[in-house]
């Protein structure tokens, strides 16, 4: 029996989850898991080969290749965040064949963390309600579209791209819009989810409050 704890944190693009999820796995020893780091690979992956991310079946076939001929290394590649391939992962993610490949992966890294760690936490946009719909706690973290865009604009000026403010706005609203409608797996809260709204916090604030519902 795993006795240990599992913490599911969902919610769209540049509201924080990531962040939060990082102090929290810290905080309660936990294993952390950004599987939005894996749609990222696949599509940057398929972006790379020229690979047609319009079709399913070899969206699927990259997916399925993540941690076999594709190394688990280009998780950590600051590749995965750029603007380019923040547009190609929300239509491959809405890819029923890549879900299939990566399902298997998030659960075993839900279901087994390392032994000196206290349980796992993974953050995402269907932890929840798909992935670990069992989950200890869950936590849909969000913000307003114009606070995740003026987030996500000045990281990526930070990082020397140089992009307007209303093309960062547009493609959040429209990653929005995909996450939020695909058939398989949308993003929404689970029922039994937290919502933490960061539109006002920072990030301190929305740290504490999400230990707050947890501890
Ligand atoms: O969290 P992120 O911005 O790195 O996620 C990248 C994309 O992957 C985003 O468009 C939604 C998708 N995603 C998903 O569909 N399911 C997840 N569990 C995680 C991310």
């Amino acid at each position: 029996m795993n006795s240990k704890m599992v913490i599911a944190i969902d919610g769209p693009a540049g509201a924080g989850k990531g962040t939060v999820s990082k102090a929290l796995a810290k905080d309660l020893n936990l294993a952390y898991m950004d599987t939005g780091a894996l749609y990222r690979a696949v599509a940057y992956s398929m972006l790379e080969n020229n690979a047609n991310i319009e079709n399913a079946e070899e969206a699927g076939k990259y997916a399925s290749m993540l941690g076999n001929e594709i190394s688990f290394d280009v998780l950590n590649s600051p590749n995965l965040r750029t603007a380019e391939v923040g547009i190609a992962v929300s239509k491959i993610a809405a890819i029923t064949e890549v879900r299939k490949a990566l399902f298997e992966c998030q659960i075993n890294f839900a279901k087994n963390p390392p032994l000196d760690k206290n349980g796992s936490i993974l953050d995402g946009r269907d932890i929840g309600t798909v992935i670990c719909p069992t989950a200890d706690f869950k936590l849909f973290v969000t913000a307003s579209a114009e606070v995740r865009a003026e987030r996500r604009h000045k990281e990526l000026l930070e990082k020397g791209e140089n992009i307007a403010f209303e093309t960062v706005l547009n493609d959040i609203r429209e990653r929005d819009k995909r996450d939020s409608n695909r058939k398989d797996a949308p993003l929404k809260p689970a029922e039994d989810a937290i919502i933490i709204d960061t539109s006002n916090l920072s990030i301190l604030e929305a740290i504490n409050k999400c230990k707050e519902n947890i501890k």
